[in-house]
């Protein structure tokens, strides 16, 4: 009994740990300047990116490809500048983001 709860505990530590180091490298490449998961900044909600990409079966790509190169008139007027220092985080934050 003692062992089973002990990985139990392990797991959701485990889980939670790559939640939030998904979260620590939106703020580690600056993303929540402009974005949240929930209030609209500049940028839109990771939830309306996810809600706008998830007809996508591509979607992450598609997301990589934002990250990398910017875009405009998806979601409003002001267009999401290029992340080149997140390249090597861009895999992992889109799959992330669709999460939400
Ligand atoms: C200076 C503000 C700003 C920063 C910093 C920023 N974004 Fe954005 N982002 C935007 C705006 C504005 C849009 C919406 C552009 C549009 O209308 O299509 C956007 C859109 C996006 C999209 C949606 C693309 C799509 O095709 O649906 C993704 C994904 C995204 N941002 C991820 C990120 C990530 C990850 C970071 C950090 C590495 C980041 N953004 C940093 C402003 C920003």
């Amino acid at each position: 009994m003692k062992a089973l709860s002990a990985v139990v505990l392990a797991a959701a530590v485990l889980m939670s740990g790559s939640a939030l180091a998904s979260a620590d490298l939106a703020k580690k490449n600056g993303c929540v300047a402009c974005h949240d998961a929930a209030v609209k900044k500049i940028g839109p909600t990771w939830k309306d990116i996810a809600a706008k990409n998830k007809a996508d079966k591509d979607a992450e790509k598609t997301l990589v490809a934002a990250i990398a190169k910017g875009g405009k008139d998806k979601y409003g007027k002001i267009p999401m500048p290029p992340q080149p220092k997140a390249a090597g985080d861009a895999a992992a934050l889109a799959k992330w983001i669709m999460t939400h």
